[in-house]
């Protein structure tokens, strides 16, 4: 599975790139600016419809340009293409797969699947529990049939119980929604709690590869007590969330806790320690993938082999190879990325919003 086209228009830097990425390693190098970052977010916009940087919805769009453009070609496992669009204005957004018009990012993400390593992933997965919930999540979502439609089913009920609440409307018009709270989250809990085995087992491994023996554990913190249901814990619960305004037990206040070498991963782990437990962790979702669904996702590493001392940077790139997904790796200098060995790199220069292919990518 692999992006074999993308063509990029109006985004920030770049006015025009049309670009055919190899099934194994892109690197992306050029200066500061040059907009290896903006063609990222190209690829990001047609896994998840969106960018990956914050400010308003326009920013993206290039300088005077009205909307952006983004289309790409993903080749499937067995050989089958789905055309993938996005355009997006400052006040629009059209996604479309295969020509059709889709509502939701969600068809995107069904038939690409993405994973991405980004400048504020580390500072994200260390200091935002939603964010480390949308982590294991997106294992979810690729793997289990029943995951999305019981996460929608649940936040739609959660902002419904939220609004009740808000409005002090009698205790006992919170009814419906915590039923569907208690059945969609048990739900949910069950198949984090299953998924979390096998990832906590494999990200162990890739820990041990990536940083020199040192070992990561997971632990997960469930939103409600142990002993109780979500469904008796949301009924006692009452009174107190209408004081607050808000319902405080549920699968959104789930966290999970990294502890590298018996230590809080924050409190213990150096930067480039905590951005090789980030990737350790990735990568782990990236195999369970492969094992559990036989699809391979699309890998990202923006700014993050920069990071990285020079071994630390061979092994995991000699560890995206053995995986064999496609890897988009950006850097502002190719030293040091030569050393993978992989048969099929394609390297890419960008110059002031500009893509080259390099003349020995065989095309
Ligand atoms: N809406 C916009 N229109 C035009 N140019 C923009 C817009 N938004 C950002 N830029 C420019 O695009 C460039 C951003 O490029 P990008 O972040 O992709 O660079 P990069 O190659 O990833 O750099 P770095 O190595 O520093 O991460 C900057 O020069 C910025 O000024
Ligand atoms: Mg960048």
């Amino acid at each position: 599975m692999a992006l074999t086209l993308l063509e990029v228009s109006n985004l920030r830097i770049v006015k025009h790139a049309l670009v055919h990425p190899g099934d194994g390693l892109n690197v992306i190098v050029g200066p500061n600016g040059s907009g290896k970052s903006s063609l990222l977010e190209g690829i990001h916009m047609l896994g998840m419809g969106r960018s990956f940087r914050p400010g308003p919805v326009g920013q993206p769009i290039r300088r005077g340009e009205t909307s952006l453009n983004v289309r790409g070609c993903w080749c499937t496992e067995d050989g089958g293409q789905i055309a993938l669009g996005v355009e997006r204005g400052p006040e629009h957004r059209r996604i479309r797969v295969n020509g059709n018009t889709c509502d939701s990012a969600g068809s995107l993400a069904q038939v690409l699947p993405l994973q991405a390593v980004l400048p504020d992933t580390r500072y994200l997965f260390l200091h935002s529990a939603r964010f480390r919930r949308g982590v294991l999540d997106w294992g979810l979502f690729h793997v289990e049939r029943t995951f999305y439609e019981a996460w929608m089913r649940y936040q739609r009920a959660l902002r419904q119980r939220n609004a009740a609440l808000r409005a002090a409307q009698p205790l006992a018009t919170l009814e419906p929604w915590e039923q569907t709270l208690a059945e969609a989250g048990e739900h949910i809990e069950g198949l984090r709690a299953r998924y979390l085995e096998p990832w906590g087992m494999l990200a162990m491994q890739y820990s041990e590869i990536l940083m020199s023996g040192m070992q990561l554990r997971l632990e997960w913190r469930r939103g409600w007590p142990e002993a109780q249901s979500l469904a008796d814990t949301l009924s006692r619960d009452r009174e107190r969330d209408c004081r607050e305004g808000y319902t405080r037990a549920g699968i959104h206040r789930a966290d999970l806790q990294v502890h590298l070498q018996g230590a809080p991963l924050r409190e213990c782990a150096s930067l480039g320690q905590q951005m090789l437990a980030v990737l350790a962790l990735r990568l782990a979702q990236v195999e369970l993938l492969m094992q559990t669904s036989g699809r391979r996702c699309l890998l990202m590493l923006d700014d993050v082999v920069n990071q990285l001392d020079r071994d630390r940077r061979a092994s995991l790139l000699a560890r995206v190879a053995q995986l064999g997904v496609q890897t988009f790796v950006t850097a502002t200098e190719i030293g040091g990325l030569e050393t993978t060995g992989s048969p099929n790199r394609r390297v890419f220069h960008v110059e002031q919003g500009r893509v080259f292919a390099e003349e020995a990518n065989e095309e």
